[in-house]
C-alpha cells in the first residue's frame, strides 16, 4: 500500500533497512530485551550504514537524505528491536537535528560530524525529576561567568544517557522568567561536574539506557551555547516536533511486528477443526489490526514529508505520534489477544512488543500532551 507513496529512493532504503533489520536486529532482539544490554554492535553497524545521521548533509558526516527515508529506515529496525531504534531515533532526531538547525560552522565541525558518522553517540536533556510535561519549569541553572557558563542541576529519564558522549541539555538562566529563561548547550561528557546516575529499570526497551545525569558545577565554554541565551524552549519544542515522528515510526515499527507475529499464529494454530485464521471473528480482528496500522502509517508519512517542506509541521507531528501510538498500545494488546495464553509468555515475541509499545504512548510528550498541541492549533484563530 504505502508504496504508492513512496519513490525509488524511499523503497531502496526501506528495503535495505529491512533486510538488515530482519538478518542481524531481529534474532537479537530476544536476547537484548532479556538482558538488557546496550546493542553496541548493533549501533556501530547502523553508523557504517549512515542511519545515525540520516538527514544530515554528507558535508557533516551524514547520509544526506530526507525525513521520510529516515522514518522509513527507524520503522523497519524497531521492527526488529525497538531498544535498538530508539537508540538511532534519539541520535538522530534529537541530537543530529538540533544541531544543524541551530548549531554554529565550528560547533557542527566539532559535534555534529561524528554524531552523524556514527562515531559519537549523543543524547538530549530536557526532563528533571520535578518537571516532565511542563518542560519550561526545568530547574537546572546555567550562570554565566566569563568565558564559561556554570551548570548545576539534575536531568532525568534521558534516552542514550548512560553511553552517551555528547549531550544536549536545558538549563535556566533565570527561573521567574519562564520558557524565556531556558538556553541549550553542547555538553561533553568528559566535562568534570558531570556524571551518570541512577539508571531505570523498565517495563520494555530494556536495551536503550535511562539514565540520570548530574551537573555540578559544570563549565561549558562560552562557545557550546546551542542558538541564543533564551532560545532554549524553542530549540527543545522544535527538535521535539521531529522526534515525535521518529516516535509514531517507532511505534510502526513495534506494531508491524506484531502484526506479523500474529498472523503467523493464527495461520498455524488449530481449533474447532481448523487453523483459527478460518474463524470470522479471528478474520475481524486481523482487519482491524491491519487498517488501523496502514492509517497510521499515512500521518505518519504526512508528517515526514510535511518537515522537509520546510513549513511548520507541529501538528502533523503530533497527531502521527498520538495515533500511531495508541494504534501500537492497541495493536499489540490484540496480537497478545489473538495468541491466547501463549501470548502471554516469553516464548512469543508479542509479549514483549506490547511491553515496547507503552513507552511511545509517554516519551517526547505524552498523548495527552500531544492532544494539548494538536487541539491548540486546531482552535488557535
Ligand atoms: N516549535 C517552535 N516554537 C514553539 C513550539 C514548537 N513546536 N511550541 C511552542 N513554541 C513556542 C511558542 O510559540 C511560545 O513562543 P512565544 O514565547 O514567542 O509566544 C513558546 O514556545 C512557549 O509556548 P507555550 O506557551 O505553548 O509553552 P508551554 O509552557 O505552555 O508548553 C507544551 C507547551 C506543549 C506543554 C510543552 O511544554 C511540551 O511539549 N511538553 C512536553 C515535553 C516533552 O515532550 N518532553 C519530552 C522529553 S524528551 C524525551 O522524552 C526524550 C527521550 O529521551 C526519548
Amino acid at each position: 500500500m504505502e508504496d504508492l507513496f513512496l519513490e525509488e529512493q524511499h523503497i531502496a532504503i526501506r528495503n535495505a533497512a529491512r533486510e538488515f533489520a530482519k538478518k542481524e536486529i531481529q534474532p537479537k532482539a530476544k536476547e537484548i530485551d532479556e538482558t538488557g544490554r546496550f546493542p553496541t554492535e548493533l549501533v556501530k553497524e547502523l553508523g557504517n550504514m549512515g542511519f545515525m545521521g540520516m538527514y544530515v548533509p554528507e558535508e557533516y558526516g551524514g547520509a544526506g537524505l530526507d525525513t521520510l527515508s529516515y522514518i522509513l529506515a527507524l520503522e523497519e529496525v524497531c521492527a526488529g528491536c525497538a531498544s535498538t531504534g530508539v537508540i538511532m531515533s534519539v541520535n538522530n532526531s534529537l541530537v543530529c537535528s538540533p544541531l544543524l538547525k541551530f548549531g554554529s560552522e565550528e560547533q557542527k565541525k566539532k559535534y555534529l560530524v561524528p554524531l552523524a558518522q556514527g562515531k559519537k553517540l549523543g543524547c538530549f536533556a530536557l526532563s528533571e525529576p520535578g518537571n516532565g510535561s511542563d518542560a519550561a519549569a526545568l530547574r537546572t541553572t546555567a550562570k554565566k561567568d566569563g568565558d564559561f557558563y556554570i551548570l548545576n542541576g539534575t536531568k532525568n529519564f534521558i534516552t542514550n544517557g548512560k553511553e552517551a558522549e555528547t549531550c544536549i541539555l536545558f538549563a535556566t538562566m533565570d527561573p521567574a522568567k519562564g520558557h524565556k529563561g531556558v538556553s541549550a548547550f553542547i555538553v561533553e561528557r568528559g566535562f568534570a561536574g558531570y556524571s551518570v546516575g541512577k539508571l531505570e529499570d523498565k517495563l520494555g526497551i530494556t536495551g536503550s539506557s535511562t539514565a540520570q545525569l548530574h551537573l555540578d558545577n559544570v563549565k561549558v565554554p562560552a562557545a557550546n551555547l546551542l542558538g541564543k541565551e533564551g532560545e532554549g524552549f524553542k530549540i527543545a519544542m522544535n527538535t521535539l516536533d521531529g522526534g515525535r515522528i521518529g516516535i509514531a515510526a517507532q511505534a510502526l515499527g513495534i506494531a508491524v511486528a506484531a502484526l506479523e507475529a500474529a498472523k503467523n499464529f493464527v495461520r498455524e494454530r488449530q481449533a474447532f477443526g481448523n487453523p483459527i485464521a478460518k474463524l470470522q471473528g479471528i478474520q475481524w480482528t486481523v482487519a482491524d489490526m491491519s487498517t488501523r496500522l496502514h492509517a497510521a502509517k499515512l500521518l505518519t508519512y504526512r508528517a515526514a514529508r510535511k518537515r522537509d517542506t520546510g513549513e511548520r509541521y507541529t501538528q502533523e507531528a503530533a497527531m502521527a505520534k498520538l495515533y500511531a501510538s495508541e494504534m501500537c498500545m492497541w495493536l499489540t494488546t490484540k496480537a497478545i489477544q489473538l495468541h491466547g495464553g501463549y501470548g502471554y509468555c516469553k516464548e512469543y515475541p508479542v509479549e514483549r512488543h506490547f511491553r515496547d509499545a507503552k513507552i511511545t504512548e509517554i516519551y517526547e510528550g505524552t498523548s495527552e500532551i500531544q492532544r494539548i498541541v494538536i487541539g491548540s492549533i486546531e482552535l488557535s484563530d
